[in-house]
């Protein structure tokens, strides 16, 4: 594996490899998601780029951009195990040069749910350095967890918006065994709280079952799972039934509803979301 740290680097170690080429975009501190994404691309790709870099575009005044989890010498030796041919780690001033000036902005879906919560700059982060990661790297496929769903929906629209020649794959949530999704961010929760943060996936799985049991009305399917929140003291910051299509609520709940929800514990945000009704 290379590690490189500049695009025209990037641009001379890709040069005589083999296509298809696989990238899966992170922000590092990998735990068995990222290793998910980064397996499924193995499998799929003649070449494998993985790109490692907290985007600082895409965290809001207030929030964990300084503490955000880091360690890049665990993560090579992580992403080196499972044959990734090039590690892309680039410094700040690389991606945002100091006369930066160009943003990508989407409507619609990237103004609603996370980005009501996180503000609108989240989303406008992230699609700006996913635009800039497509014409860095120039994959054949990018790969995206199903853990940030509102994230691979507005990536999908960003590419059939603009055109890219990117197939993109997402791939299922990893969880812990009592259900908590795999999160960088998990790091910052105590061991109670993390007890208590299984309540985001058992709030989904328990309005889950009530949909497979027939239930179909939202806002009795929202009150089975927001029992379980409230029982484990949590307040969600949203709970929400959506169309998997265009997030767009839901008058029935049927096999293409997204339940996401959004919660604070201690001093992590947490996200998670569930397809309901076995889809
Ligand atoms: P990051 O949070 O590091 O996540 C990188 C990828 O791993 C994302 O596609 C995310 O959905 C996926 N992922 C995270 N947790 C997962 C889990 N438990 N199971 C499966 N996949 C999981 O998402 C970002 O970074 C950034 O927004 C990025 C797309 C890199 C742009 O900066």
């Amino acid at each position: 594996m290379r590690t490189v740290r500049t695009v025209a680097e990037l641009r001379e170690a890709l040069r005589d490899l083999p296509r298809p080429l696989g990238l899966v975009p992170t922000m590092g501190a990998f735990h068995e998601g990222h290793l998910s994404l980064i397996r499924r691309a193995r499998e799929e790709n003649a070449t494998m780029v993985v790109s490692l870099f907290v985007n600082p575009a895409q965290f809001g005044p207030s929030e964990d951009f300084d503490a955000y989890p880091r360690d890049e010498e665990r993560d090579a030796r992580l992403a080196e195990e499972e044959g990734v041919d090039i590690l892309f780690a680039p410094q700040v001033d690389e991606v945002y040069p100091p006369d930066h000036q160009t943003y990508v902005v989407m409507e619609g879906i990237a103004t609603i749910l996370e980005a009501e919560k996180r503000g609108t700059g989240h989303f406008k982060g992230v699609i700006t350095v996913v635009t800039k990661l497509f014409n860095m790297v120039g994959p054949d496929r990018a790969y995206f967890g199903q853990k940030d769903a509102q994230q691979v929906l507005i990536i999908r629209k960003l590419v059939r918006d603009l055109n890219f020649p990117v197939e993109i794959v997402v791939c299922p949530t990893i969880r812990e065994p009592g259900g908590l999704a795999l999160s960088s961010r998990n790091v910052y929760l105590s061991g109670p709280e993390r007890e208590r943060a299984t309540a985001l996936s058992r709030s989904l799985r328990a309005a889950d079952e009530a949909v497979v049991s027939g239930e179909r009305d939202p806002d009795r399917v929202l009150a089975v799972a927001r029992a379980v929140l409230d029982e484990a003291g949590i307040e969600p910051e949203y709970l929400e039934l959506r169309s998997l299509e265009d997030l767009s609520p839901v008058e029935r709940v049927n096999g293409s509803t997204l339940l996401a929800v959004a919660a604070r514990v201690g001093n992590a945000r947490l996200i998670d979301n569930a397809i309901l009704g076995g889809a």
